[in-house]
């Protein structure tokens, strides 16, 4: 059978979907679903942008078990005009950029084992379908995910990846975002943690800044810890105006001249919400 149900539109082939095999996930890979799932639903509230619980209801994402995306994808559709399809893991770049710029979201279908429930290296079902589906109800958030796959395509014309790959990883997978004279999280990498949910707006070790374009693609990340900055947006309309509404050519060009930043620098024109102690990375470098 095939998972791709009548009402779903099938994607073009060579584009690394595979179906989701929904009926084939034990029953013990749901209840590590259901144990994450609690896990984070606990910590979130007070935490997460508010827009992201809505999404987690809008979306029938409340369980239990793991979500069948083709049922997902019916009511993200009418919603905001987005799908979910399966893939294996990570795939190329232009294959990536290609899903989001035509509003298809790709989520790994297997899900990690039940002692990696704290870390694991690739992304999931649990880290992409609790982490990334739930903004993509929420209609500017969906309309920059789709803006950053068209974005991701012009990059890989002008050699700016890098630069544009940044952009993503502090805003849809580290962002953090003002919540009154709160800061809230919302990105994937952060709400789907546990220790980063805690982490990413409690402790004094890590950089909160303000956003600012330039600097965040002037910023490497580091993917094995807990980020060193996290780059602070004022809303998803803020964030979607300053990226869509201008050219990225002259942008990336123009760094072209400038150094990168080190990760734990603050810069002169910074809007500082936190100077980090550094002190959790400096404990684990002297290790
Ligand atoms: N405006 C960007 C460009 O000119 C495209 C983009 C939009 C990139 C939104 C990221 C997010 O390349
Ligand atoms: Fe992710």
């Amino acid at each position: 059978m095939n998972d791709l149900g009548p009402g779903t539109m099938k994607p073009p082939a060579g584009d690394y979907t595979i179906p989701q095999n929904w009926s084939h996930y034990t029953a013990e890979e749901h209840a590590t679903w259901d144990a994450l799932y609690a896990r984070q639903t606990k910590l979130l509230p007070g935490r997460v942008v508010p827009q992201f619980l809505d999404g987690l209801k809008l979306l029938g994402l409340e369980g239990p078990g793991i979500p069948n995306f083709e049922q997902l994808s019916d009511i993200l559709m009418k919603r905001t005009g987005w799908q979910v399809v399966a893939v294996e893991g990570l795939i190329p770049d232009g294959a990536f950029f290609d899903h989001l710029a035509n509003r298809r979201f790709v989520a790994g279908n297997f899900i990690r084992r039940p002692d990696q429930l704290d870390y694991l290296e690739e992304p999931d079902v649990f880290h992409d379908v609790f982490g990334h589906v739930p903004l993509l109800a929420h209609p500017v958030f969906a309309d920059y995910m789709q803006a950053y796959g068209k974005g991701g395509q012009r990059a890989t014309q002008l050699g700016a990846i890098q630069r544009l790959s940044r952009l993503y990883w502090y805003t849809v997978e580290f962002g953090l975002i003002r919540n009154g004279d709160d800061l809230a999280i919302y990105g994937a990498g952060i709400v789907s943690s546990a220790g980063e949910s805690v982490f990413a707006l409690d402790d004094p070790s890590p950089n909160r800044i303000g956003f600012n374009l330039e600097r965040v693609m002037r910023t490497p990340y580091r993917i094995d810890d807990y980020q060193q900055t996290y780059f602070v947006i004022d809303s998803f309309e803020d964030l979607l105006h300053q990226t869509l509404d201008q050219d990225f050519a002259p942008i990336y060009a123009a760094m072209d001249a400038k150094q990168d930043f080190a990760i734990t620098d603050i810069a002169p024109n910074d809007l500082i919400y936190t100077q980090g102690t550094q002190a959790y990375a400096s404990a684990k470098a002297a290790k």
